[in-house]
């Protein structure tokens, strides 16, 4: 299921040479499941065509204020349609107006209508980003519960570098995502590893195994959108990092183990979805090995620290949530696992199941709790079998359900 499916969001498009990516959002929000409605200013007509928004969202373009065809005024029906209204990119102008509640064109009119959450995509030169009275209105707007999603820093369409450059479709979404799903984790400290480790045996080579750092990302972005403080520690994974969560990168289980326990001390919860990597070699070698220096290769392994192990043993009244990637006896050996490690829940999933695993954008697990209950979960979306193990926690930190 797209993680939208049937939202209302209101589009606000303002004058700005960003307007092109709002097209790009446009598609994006459609392509999650989201209906999507879009209001224009006269000068955001100027850089994009209202066709385009109308053909992308299957929807008329709002655009006057006074249209003749209408029968009730369109300000409020759009309001009170709305979900959420999202302005992107939004003009320092529009800015301006909306902190100071000037409502003179069909967008300022609509955002003082509307008693939705209100997202904001500011878009401008650097200097006008950083100018006291766009700064202070977008304080205004903070202190009134908007949520300014931060511009990113680039060329500019000035031709300068500098911070002006509206966020990116994907992130927009992301900030969308978060801002409709219900806090019931508002205030909780969540830990979340992800991906695998390396184990260098020189510079160039290392033991790594098949984890791709989804599931863990997906954890870390479900926790973030139910309100949680998530800081997320991941090895080595090509994904890009999930907006607004402040991620350690790490290589070997020792720099996992380091990140870890700096952050145990403060964490309500800690959720082990790394693939930590059960040995390593021996000695990394400080150069590189090459062919001709040995006719064969042994190398010796040793055992990396089981973190979670250790983290069992001084828990406290924290929540640990720890993975078993199995390829046989999956009940029985996620079961020891919990037990052994001293975990409140186990996720197993048997990697050898089509639709289950590393690579996959989709999980089937297995969720098993400390009384030793186990439920199935059918295939679903790693993110939606993020929400089901945050289902959980949510139930025990509530304390009702840590045993059963
Ligand atoms: N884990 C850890 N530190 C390690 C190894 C694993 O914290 N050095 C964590 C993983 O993040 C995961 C859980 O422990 O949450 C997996 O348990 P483990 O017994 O290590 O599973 P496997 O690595 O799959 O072990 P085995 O090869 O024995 O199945």
């Amino acid at each position: 299921m797209a993680a939208l499916n049937g939202r209302r969001i209101l589009l606000g498009v303002t004058g700005g040479i960003a307007a092109f990516k709002a097209a790009a959002l446009t598609s994006l929000l459609v392509k999650e499941g989201a209906e999507v409605r879009v209001v224009m200013t006269e000068n955001a007509t100027k850089f994009v065509a209202p066709l385009t928004f109308q053909t992308l969202s299957g929807n008329p373009v709002h655009i006057d204020m006074f249209s003749p065809h209408l029968w009730q005024p369109e300000h409020v029906s759009l309001a009170d349609w709305s979900e959420l209204f999202v302005i992107a990119p939004a003009t320092a102008n529009v800015i301006g107006k909306l902190a100071n509640g000037i409502a003179d064109d069909l967008l300022t009119t609509v955002a003082l209508a509307a008693s939705c959450p209100l997202l904001i995509a500011p878009a401008m030169n650097d200097n006008m980003w950083r100018h006291p009275a766009v700064q202070a209105n977008l304080k205004t707007l903070e202190e009134r519960g908007a949520f300014i999603i931060p511009p990113g820093y680039g060329r500019l369409a000035c031709g300068r570098e500098g911070r002006g450059r509206m966020a990116e479709p994907e992130v927009i979404v992301e900030a969308i995502g978060m801002a409709l799903t219900p806090k019931d984790l508002e205030g909780v400290n969540v830990l979340v590893t992800a991906g695998p480790t390396r184990e260098y045996i020189d510079p160039i080579r290392f033991v790594t195994n098949r984890s791709s750092g989804k599931m863990g990302f997906a954890l870390a972005r479900a926790a973030r959108d139910r309100g949680a403080r998530v800081k997320l520690i991941t090895g080595p994974t090509p994904l890009p990092p999930p907006p607004f969560i402040p991620t350690v990168r790490v290589e070997t289980a020792e720099e996992m183990r380091e990140a870890v326990l700096e952050g145990f001390e403060e964490a309500d919860v800690v959720i082990m979805a790394a693939a930590v990597a059960d040995f390593r070699p021996e000695e990394a070698l400080p150069l590189k090995l090459k062919k001709d220096q040995v006719s064969e290769l042994n190398l010796k392994l040793v055992p990396t620290p089981d973190i979670l192990a250790e983290l069992g043993k001084r828990k406290g009244d924290r929540i640990l949530v720890g993975f078993a990637a199995e390829t046989d006896r999956l009940i029985e050996n996620a079961l020891q696992k919990l037990r052994s490690k001293n975990l409140d829940l186990i996720v197993a999933n048997n990697v050898l199941e089509p639709g289950a695993g590393f690579e996959s954008d989709t999980n089937i697990v297995t969720l098993i709790d400390g009384t030793g209950k186990a439920e199935r979960l059918p295939l679903m979306s790693k993110y939606e079998v993020a929400h089901k193990v945050l289902d959980r926690v949510a139930a025990m930190l509530k304390g009702d359900a840590r045993k059963g």
